[in-house]
């Protein structure tokens, strides 16, 4: 098992460290009033079977002292308690945070693999796992050591021999706890990993459910997730199998100590070698042995699930996150585009875009039409540097991506994605995004996204708060939303990917319309699969394959009798019978 993790997990509670040191205070004082315990017994009891003269007076000094430790360990306690969880809880606030903090700075790659759900798990399951671990696990190892350490001392002190033979029976448990680890530790390892697969259909069935039920695939869901909930079961199952046949085991070996603490303890009291106050004393110190090592093992527990959860965290903790650097250029750009023979692909096997080259002048309007999967969007996923080029340079003012400092390049962008996401906030929060811009800006914006007439309508207008993923809206109306989003910050580059698709030609004509005069100086890049929206463009390259082919004005392409003049006619035919 490694302890790495662990440690390193235990080590985050920063500033944390006058909170664990009155911990560890509370945890000695402890252990100190339950190892002193059991003698004031003995000597109430050898008071009470020796006879002598000053026996009441030890035995009310015995109970005054019980008493005193009561009320000391009401103290103590309370001391420990409170210290501990204010430490756990804040290493789970810091964890919490120093993942939050990462998931947010991890590139694009990065979620392409990963599951929503499986990353909730890691956010809530193991941070609870390593919170416990690192805090409670922590603070009941550190009572089970000096307990056990002490407790021990004090045995052989009243019986070396009765020690050596409690000793001895206890091997067996040493044994136990050895084959017990080994088992139990990968099928912890295995449940965590199953939580997270639990989390992830779970999250899926939930956000997908107006497919669902659409589709009325509620059992096919339901059997989905019921196949990972069965595995769930099926290992916390094995793992009660494991519990239930282990800690009785203990509980009977414990009997076998106390029975045989009686029988040879009996004998020595009658051999005058042991007093009946050290006989009541030594089980009660053999119990209290027995208790910590069942304590340990359930720690030991613990302290797998916590590493199983640290090493999930420190994963995600330690991946590799995109340039952050605030070094680099970061100025306003001018819009000044150029991409010269670059290749890139998602997967090192397959090429998306081969030897793409294109520039874009400030200022121009230049739309990128070809059909779905040609690998439009994969030319602005490089533009913004949401993935990086295999081979080729791209620049903007003539400098390389990479020395523009990563915030001030895409703050330079406007965009305005084919499926957009809006926030559980209000509209206005949605466009804002914790910007800071004048009223009338906004809504000179929302004007310009043809946004403002169904806002206005809305119950609150631009307070309106939205459902999640902004239901309550039809998908023209998000899309309307996402453009005031990209404009509102007033950025030299704009880039619709695919932003008009879900108007109705008429908006959509409007909308252009407005955006022509707001265009102005910046310069954009319109990725469509409508020629009517292409045609609005300075200039119109066509992507097949990842390969320009026609380079042109809308003129000059209709002559080509290329892709661009056959989807013109195609679409032109739509066109004429749908009005
Ligand atoms: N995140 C991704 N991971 C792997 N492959 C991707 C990813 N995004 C897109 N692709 C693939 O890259 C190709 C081009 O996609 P894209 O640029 O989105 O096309 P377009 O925008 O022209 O429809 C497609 O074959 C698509 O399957
Ligand atoms: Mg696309």
């Amino acid at each position: 098992m490694s302890m790495q993790e662990f440690i390193r997990a235990f080590l985050m509670a920063k500033g944390q460290w006058v909170r664990r040191g009155l911990t560890f205070i509370g945890v000695i004082l402890d252990s100190l009033t339950i190892v002193y315990t059991p003698w004031v017994y003995k000597t109430v009891f050898d008071s009470l079977s020796s006879g002598s003269i000053d026996a009441p007076e030890k035995i009310v000094w015995g109970l005054w002292t019980m008493l005193a430790i009561g009320l000391l360990r009401f103290g103590i306690v309370k001391m420990e308690i409170y210290f501990q969880d204010a430490t756990s809880y804040h290493i789970g606030y810091n964890l919490r945070r120093s993942l939050l903090n990462k998931l947010l700075r991890l590139p694009f790659s990065f979620f392409d693999q990963k599951k929503t759900g499986d990353l909730m798990s890691v956010l809530v399951k193991d941070v609870q796992a390593v919170q416990d671990g690192t805090g409670f696990g922590v603070l009941l190892f550190s009572i089970d050591t000096i307990l056990l350490v002490s407790t021990l001392t004090i045995m052989f002190k009243i019986s070396t021999r009765l020690s050596l033979a409690v000793l001895f029976l206890a091997l067996p448990v040493i044994g136990l706890l050895i084959i017990y680890n080994r088992k139990v530790l990968p099928k912890h390892e295995a449940l965590q990993k199953l939580s997270g697969d639990l989390h992830s259909v779970a999250q899926e069935s939930i956000s997908g459910v107006r497919v669902v039920k659409s589709f009325v695939r509620e059992d096919y869901e339901q059997q989905r997730f019921n196949k990972v909930n069965d595995q769930v079961y099926n290992s916390n199952m094995e793992l009660v199998r494991l519990n239930s046949f282990f800690y009785p085991s203990l509980d009977f070996i414990n009997t076998a100590i106390i029975l045989m603490v009686l029988i040879i303890g009996g004998r020595e009291i009658i051999l005058g070698r042991m007093t009946i106050g050290g006989l009541m004393a030594f089980t009660s110190y053999s119990t209290t042995v027995y208790w910590v090592t069942r304590e340990v093992a359930w720690l030991t527990e613990i302290v797998q699930q916590t590493v199983a959860g640290a090493k999930r965290i420190f994963a995600i903790v330690d991946s590799k996150e995109h340039d952050q650097s605030l070094t680099g250029l970061a100025s306003k750009t001018k819009g000044h585009i150029v991409f010269d023979q670059v290749d890139f692909g998602y997967d090192e096997d397959q090429k998306i875009l081969e030897d793409f080259s294109l520039e874009i002048k400030p200022g121009e309007t230049v739309a990128l039409l070809g059909l779905t999967g040609s690998g439009k969007s994969t030319v602005a996923n490089l533009l913004a540097r949401f993935y990086e080029p295999t081979k080729g340079k791209i620049m903007l003012d003539g400098k390389s991506l990479s020395s523009w400092q990563l915030k001030s390049l895409r703050d330079n962008i406007g965009f305005v994605f084919q499926d957009n996401f809006l926030f559980s906030e209000t509209v206005k929060q949605n466009i804002l995004l914790g910007s800071k811009i004048k009223e009338e800006t906004l809504d000179e914006c929302l004007q310009v996204a043809q946004a403002d007439r169904f806002i206005k309508a809305l119950p609150l207008g631009k307070e309106t708060i939205l459902g999640e993923r902004g239901v309550g809206l039809s998908g023209g109306e998000k899309q309307r939303v996402s453009i005031a989003r990209a404009l509102v910050r007033d950025p030299q580059i704009i880039i619709f990917d695919d932003a008009s698709s879900s108007l109705d030609l008429r908006t959509e004509k409007e909308l252009h319309m407005e955006l022509g005069r707001f265009f102005g100086k910046r310069t954009v890049l319109l990725i469509t699969q409508r020629v009517s929206t292409a045609k609005t463009a300075d200039r119109i390259v066509v992507l097949e394959n990842g390969h320009i082919t026609e380079i042109g004005s809308h003129q000059e392409l209709l002559k080509n009798q290329g892709l661009y003049a056959k989807l013109h006619n195609l679409q032109e035919e739509v066109h004429t019978i749908g009005s």
